[in-house]
């Protein structure tokens, strides 16, 4: 394995499952202790964000504190990609002064643009297309609950978005079967599916794309859910909730299909009543509230694996 210093990360899809592994080993570790390895000393990682984030931006910009390094939020429309300079230019500016850099985009081309024009590694903090900082979390809690990866069974219910393609290629990758569930015309990306397939095919997990959440749910380890509405959906926001409410909210009647003692997993921001309720977020089956710690345990596992 040739290592991870100095990768993109835009995607699993390039990951192998034993750079997946590692990623989660050194998370793992890290978590269990207090005081991490300052492997970032004197590093400083640019965060851009042409969207909000919560989680993301302060996993990473903590994370980066706590490796002896340092983070720099910058907000898309107050530099001067806002005014049109172009994504290339911005890059090969970066790349003079910072370690690695973090986006948050719209579109993952303005990723691949990035990492093509930046010798620092680019980490992908949400595109259209993925969310890998966000599944290897997920994979984590996954591990410290169930205690393995491989032959557990995830479903997915609701929008085949960007955390549902990551969802679908982390899975396949590391053996954790996964059925989504979703209404016709919301699927996840075929580019997404055929990766999974093929990494399915290695790992010998299943893959399934249903439109019933019952049938997908049954046998269940883990039930995910996300945003019917992601952001830049706004517009579309009506049409959505009328399409997946209510068949594919997440209630504790579902919950209640899945494998006794199964866990509800949601990578957050929650919108309590449509996509899930709160008795199921709330409830004593959520893992929510370490999934989302295990962005800050992956973020540093990840930032000192690649720096
Ligand atoms: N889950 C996640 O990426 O959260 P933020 O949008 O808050 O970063
Ligand atoms: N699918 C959501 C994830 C947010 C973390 C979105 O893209 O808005």
């Amino acid at each position: 394995m040739p290592g991870l210093k100095g990768r993109d990360i835009l995607s699993l899809v390039e990951l192998s499952p034993k750079e997946i592994a590692l990623i989660l080993r050194r998370s793992s570790i890290l978590a269990r202790r207090k005081s991490a390895p300052q492997r970032l000393r004197g590093k400083t990682v640019a965060m851009i964000f042409q969207k909000p984030s919560t989680r993301t931006r302060v996993s990473f910009e903590t994370a980066a504190a706590q490796l002896g390094g340092h983070a720099i939020y910058l907000s898309w429309n107050e530099m001067q990609l806002g005014r049109g300079e172009t994504i290339s230019d911005t890059a090969k500016v970066l790349d003079r002064y910072v370690d690695a850099i973090m986006a948050r985009v719209f579109s993952h081309d303005d990723l691949v643009a990035l990492a093509e024009n930046a010798d620092a590694p680019v980490v992908n903090g949400l595109s259209d297309k993925h969310h890998p900082c966000q599944i290897l979390a997920d994979l984590l809690t996954l591990i410290q609950y169930k205690k393995r990866l491989k032959g557990l069974k995830l479903a997915y219910v609701g929008d085949g978005n960007n955390v549902c393609n990551s969802l679908l290629v982390g899975c396949a990758k590391t053996g954790v079967n996964i059925a989504v569930a979703r209404p016709q015309g919301y699927g996840p990306d075929p580019d997404a599916v055929r990766h999974a397939r093929e990494a399915a095919a290695m790992s010998g997990a299943s893959i399934s794309i249903l439109e019933d959440p019952e049938e997908a749910v049954k046998a269940a380890d883990a039930i995910y859910t996300d945003t019917f509405v992601s952001m830049g959906m706004e517009k579309e926001k009506d049409a959505r909730l009328s399409t997946f409410i209510p068949k594919y909210r997440v209630n504790r009647e579902l919950l209640s299909q899945a494998k006794p003692g199964a866990i509800f997993l949601h990578c957050l921001p929650a919108h309590r009543g449509e996509e899930v309720t709160e008795d199921v977020i709330d409830g004593p089956q959520s893992a929510v509230w370490d999934e989302a710690e295990n962005r800050l345990h992956t973020a540093r596992g990840l930032l000192s694996l690649i720096l």
